[in-house]
């Protein structure tokens, strides 16, 4: 038996559920951006996606079937305030209660996002997480939830990455509402992590069984050089990646460091009020959530000017990276990327979880995503994906050796469980365990090769330090 661990998979609402006019739901800012021809590089929707509003079963039987026991998934808050504030929606409300009954009817411990990148259009047309009203809005959305569904969900996550959601929508300018102002990019995060700060405090005052935390995407950062001018890039990087978050949801504060450099940079910054220095203190998480993919090599900048390429086109090509003033990305040419230049390098999650063990040795961590996106492809035998059974591979025996040093590793979420729309890469990048054929009228989903390693994976690591 695998104990308490929990061995799941991940999804998010607007990535998987299709169903977008139906069951009352209101229009997220993700509906409209898809249905735009401005900025939609790869021009798809998520109209339908794998349909789990409609399949949801079949998803969560293969899952059981799989050996996973925990399922994280996000609720879109458009199905529950169609407009984002106001009359709640029933439908919407039930459609959850369904969800979330399926999996303990598989007894598969379900994981709730409350936030996953997709935002009622109203309140994104008012200035989304840049206007501070929309605190107070996240909160009274989050308070039905936990209202509705905290009888049944023991593990909430207020909010997924803050950071590399703002860096898509305000540094790539990739995500809407595709600018490049990182000016705008720190105060957008700042809301979140304020409401975010609001919701964790709300929930433990309804002393509801369970834990909240928050979804970081969070990075090992080596020093490219080991000078001074080196260590301050590595630092920087850590600031700009991880510490902007981590620091505010575990320690309730945020580093002085940080605001010192955006005061240098000559940003605004008058929307962080001294009041807010006591919610963040109050609104602490129970555990932090890891989205863990790759590990970024820091390097002094090279000029005064931020340059940001972003690849969604899955071309191999070398992209730059760099914050003027703070550092710049830099590679190492032996290391292994995949089409989209993300490096491999599973090793690196025990370099995390060592620092997070050191930085905040009471708070637990889930792993609350890690996966690898490729151009898989259905032959007469099934799946094959060994590129991605060896990267899980290297992860979790990494996860496993942090685990026996010590680490307090909660549990591990492959993305994704079937391959879903992934945001402005599409359809063709696909991260599932199980393939989804969009070509076939009934959304044929075929087992991969790693689904069927991630089973027997559960079952031997469950005897072993994971127990
Ligand atoms: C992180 C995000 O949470 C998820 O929505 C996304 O699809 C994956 N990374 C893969 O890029």
């Amino acid at each position: 038996m695998n104990g308490n661990f929990l061995w799941g998979s991940a999804t998010a609402a607007y990535q998987c559920e299709g169903g977008w006019k139906e069951g009352g739901k209101g229009l997220s800012n993700w509906d409209v951006f898809c249905h735009s021809e401005k900025n939609n590089v790869n021009p798809v929707t998520g109209d339908i996606a794998c349909d789990h509003y409609h399949r949801y079963e079949e998803d969560i039987r293969m899952m059981a079937e799989g050996g996973q026991n925990a399922y994280r998934f996000s609720i879109a808050w458009t199905r529950i305030l169609p407009e984002g504030t106001g009359e709640k929606n029933q439908e919407g409300i039930d459609f959850y209660n369904r969800l979330i009954d399926t999996c303990l009817k598989y007894k598969i411990e379900p994981l709730v996002t409350l936030y996953h990148y997709d935002l009622p259009q109203p309140l994104y047309e008012a200035g989304g997480w840049e206007n501070r009203k929309i605190v107070d809005q996240y909160l009274d959305y989050a308070e039905i939830c936990f209202k509705e569904f905290g009888d049944r969900v023991k593990y909430w996550i207020t909010i997924n990455e803050p950071n590399y959601e703002t860096l898509c929508c305000y540094g790539f300018g990739n995500y809407p509402p595709n600018v490049q102002n990182l000016e705008r990019r720190w105060r957008a995060m700042y809301h979140m992590m304020l409401a975010s700060a609001r919701a964790s405090a709300a929930f433990r005052e309804r002393k509801l069984p369970g834990m909240i935390g928050l979804v970081s995407d969070s990075y090992p950062i080596v020093a490219g050089k080991d000078t001074p001018e080196g260590l301050r890039a590595a630092h920087m990087a850590d600031l700009f990646f991880n510490l902007s978050v981590n620091e505010v949801c575990v320690k309730g504060a945020y580093p002085r460091d940080f605001i010192e450099q955006l005061q240098a940079d000559g940003y605004d910054i008058s929307y962080m009020f001294k009041e807010d220095e006591a919610v963040f203190e109050k609104g602490t998480v129970d555990y932090l959530g890891i989205n863990a993919y790759n590990r970024y090599i820091a390097e002094p900048p090279q000029g005064p000017e931020t340059i940001l390429d972003v690849n969604n086109t899955g071309d191999g090509k070398k992209k730059r990276f760099q914050i003027g003033g703070w550092f710049c990305l830099g590679e190492d040419p032996d290391m292994e990327k995949t089409p989209w230049g993300m490096e491999i390098c599973p090793r690196s999650i025990y370099d995390l979880l060592m620092e997070l063990k050191r930085l905040y040795p009471d708070t637990p961590v889930m792993i609350t995503e890690n996966g690898v996106g490729n151009y898989d492809e259905v032959t007469d035998e099934g799946v094959h994906d060994p590129y991605r059974v060896a990267y899980l591979q290297g992860y979790v025996d990494w996860i496993g050796k942090a685990i026996e040093d010590g680490c307090d590793v909660r549990g591990y979420f492959v993305w994704s469980t079937m391959d879903v729309y992934s945001w402005i890469n599409g359809y063709k990048k696909r991260y599932g365990l199980v393939y989804i054929d969009y070509d076939s009228e009934d959304l044929r989903r075929i087992p991969k090769d790693s689904y069927y390693w991630y089973k027997n994976t559960i079952e031997e690591k469950g005897r072993t330090c994971y127990g």
